[in-house]
């Protein structure tokens, strides 16, 4: 055997050794600054606990190797005292899914599952194409670590509404990256989430230079309370559902969020639908499209709804409280709302009995969009909506498309969130409009008798495939599983001291308002409310549901555009790459890493 080939062989089984160790890694915050954290190998006898490391660029994220240890090896991480005793031992036994794994995700202390395989809903038309990024991941609860200045911080939960945004340090955790970013801005969201007593946040990245900040090409996402659901599911169900109809739409997936390793709450982060939503959204990814005219209804009274009256030529008719502009588009700046107030004009002038509705609207309007979206508000009973509110939506003159998109937002209030019974009925009594009349449903989809059929068949289609106990209950189920811990840690959370109410949720309604209801003074369970408005649909519009769950259209994997800027991103912001994997972490690792590293030079160079 030549001298060469003996290297060769010494160098393989050294590197074969070094592949048979296990790097393990946990998100946790220990109870003290001098605590930490360790792992125990459940082998027999049982193992010794290693302890696990961290340094100011990974924290709250604990690695080691263990030397010895298999992918099937079972293990615990365990929470350890400032002296390495252990304190709080996981109560369950983990082992990783790849059996040829070198190294764990980055798990997180007492959450048994890190990625979750979301069962799919089903596609009932062509999803609407946006850029990639690893912001929305539907199987995976990220942490996002913020430290700022703790004085500010509480003075803004103490007076949310007058809160001003401050500046912390940012670090996301997901299931395989560590993304840090300095100084991004953190403010209070939302309106009628202050009433609570947890707040909803808006975290913004300045991506201009000199930032240069990055969050995988979503820089401005707003983290939704979910104070009004004991569930915190229904949001998302109705983004899910949104998806399978191809309609653009905020993305969503669940946080628990930090500051200064306090626990702040689980949330559901969620796009803010601004500049960067409609170009890595709407637009696909493509920066070059000069934006087009972008629109924010609310009705703060019942009285004043963003209701798409035509109120006269003149902005100073309109409430402002219920129209506000986001982006200019091709308006003049002394008359931003000219193309609003030309659609409202255009809507006054519709007669839906001598007209013909899709070919007046088609050359106006995204109709199937628009269609989709005022299925789904009825369908979900999303009560604070344009369809029974004249609220929470955004309308957008598309220059590509050169019509205007429905972009609707906040879906807490879906699914039997509020009081809805009296709303579980027809979709022609489903709204009062004797009142207040909200003419893109009374005229288009009540009264004129073209888009009135394009309507129903649209609700026959979404019922078919996706909005049916067969298709969704599977994913709930999933989202069930995920998140009941996350969500009692939430629920567990104690915000007394912060004005505004709670509604006290607990485990037990968490369970029940995913099933039937019956939650406090309010509330139809989701589940429920799925099987009581399929049924009702079924039998008002003569037809069955698609028996399975198959898709309508062809489920096509396209190779998506933009935020090609994110792996360089998480290099840039001193992130751990996950080529490094194994340097994560700091003290006994290091070598190890250097070891395997020239085993691969040497290697190299010898072939
Ligand atoms: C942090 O951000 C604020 C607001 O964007 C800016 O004024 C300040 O200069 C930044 N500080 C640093 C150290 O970059
Ligand atoms: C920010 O980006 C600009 C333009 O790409 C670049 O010139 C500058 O060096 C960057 N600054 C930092 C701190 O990376």
């Amino acid at each position: 055997m030549s001298t060469r080939r003996t290297l060769l062989l010494g160098l393989t089984y050294l590197a074969t050794y070094a592949l048979a160790d296990v790097t393990y890694n946990v998100v946790g915050y220990p109870d003290t600054e001098t605590g930490s954290f360790g792992v125990q190998l459940l082998t027999s006898p049982i193992g010794p606990i290693t302890k696990l490391t961290t340094s100011t660029t990974t924290f709250p994220l604990w690695s080691a190797i263990v030397p010895g240890a298999t992918a099937t090896t079972p293990y615990k991480y365990v929470k350890l005292d400032a002296a390495g005793n252990p304190i709080l031992f996981e109560d369950f036994t983990r082992t990783l899914q790849d059996p040829t794994a070198i190294q764990t995700l980055y798990e997180v202390f007492e959450r048994e599952v890190t990625d979750t395989k979301v069962p799919l809903v089903p596609l009932v038309y062509e999803p609407w194409e946006m850029s990639k990024t690893k912001v929305f991941d539907d199987g995976v609860v990220a942490t996002i670590h913020l430290t700022g200045d703790a004085g500010l911080w509480e003075g803004m939960l103490m007076a949310p509404q007058e809160a001003k945004p401050m500046q912390v340090d940012f670090r996301y955790i997901n299931d395989k990256l560590v993304h840090s970013v300095r100084n991004i801005t953190v403010g209070i969201s939302g309106k009628s989430s202050m009433e609570f007593n947890k707040q909803a946040i808006k975290l913004e990245f300045d991506t201009t230079a000199p930032q240069n900040q990055t969050f995988f090409s979503r820089p401005s996402v707003k983290l939704r309370s979910e104070s009004s659901d004991p569930t915190m599911i229904r949001e998302k169900l109705y983004i899910d559902v949104l998806n399978a109809v191809g309609v653009p739409t905020q993305q969503g997936s669940w946080v628990r969020v930090y500051m200064n390793s306090k626990a702040v709450g689980l949330y559901l982060m969620v796009d803010d639908v601004g500049s960067s939503f409609l170009k890595q959204t709407v637009h696909h990814g493509d920066g070059n499209v000069v934006k087009g005219s972008l629109w924010q209804m609310n009705a703060p009274l019942v009285e004043t709804q963003g209701d798409l009256k035509y109120l006269g030529l003149t902005a100073e008719a309109y409430p402002a409280d219920c129209y506000k502009m986001k982006t200019l588009g091709s308006n003049p700046v002394t008359a931003p709302m000219t193309q609003l107030i030309q659609l409202m004009k255009d809507l006054e002038d519709f007669d839906p009995l001598t007209m013909d509705g899709g070919q007046y609207w088609e050359s106006r309007l995204d109709v199937d969009g628009f269609l989709r979206n005022m299925a789904m508000e009825y369908l979900a009973g999303s009560w604070d909506a344009y369809w029974w509110s004249g609220s929470n939506y955004f309308i957008y003159f598309n220059p590509t498309l050169r019509k205007w998109q429905w972009i609707s937002t906040d879906f807490d209030g879906t699914f039997g969130d509020g009081d809805p019974t009296e709303i579980l009925t027809t979709y022609q009594t489903y709204a009062d409009f004797s009142t207040h009349d909200r003419p893109m449903i009374s005229k288009l989809i009540l009264r004129s008798p073209d888009l009135n059929k394009r309507f129903e068949q649209t609700l026959r289609d979404i019922v078919s495939y996706a909005f049916k106990p067969e298709a969704l209950f599977p994913r709930i189920e999933a989202y069930e599983k995920m998140l009941a811990r996350d969500v009692a840690w939430d629920d567990a959370i104690d915000r007394s001291k912060y004005p505004g109410k709670t509604n006290s949720w607990t485990e037990a309604d968490f369970h029940n308002s995913l099933a039937m209801g019956g939650v406090k003074d309010m509330n139809l369970g989701v589940r429920f409310w799925i099987e009581e408005r399929t049924k009702g649909l079924e039998a008002q519009l003569g037809f069955k549901v698609v028996p399975g769950t198959p898709d309508k259209v062809k489920r096509v994997v396209r190779k998506s555009k933009g935020g090609a800027s994110d792996a360089e991103a998480s290099f840039a912001s001193g992130a751990v790459p996950r080529s490094l994997i194994h340097a994560v972490g700091e003290g006994g690792v290091g070598g190890r890493l250097v070891v395997i590293t020239i085993v691969g030079a040497v290697l190299a160079a010898l072939l």
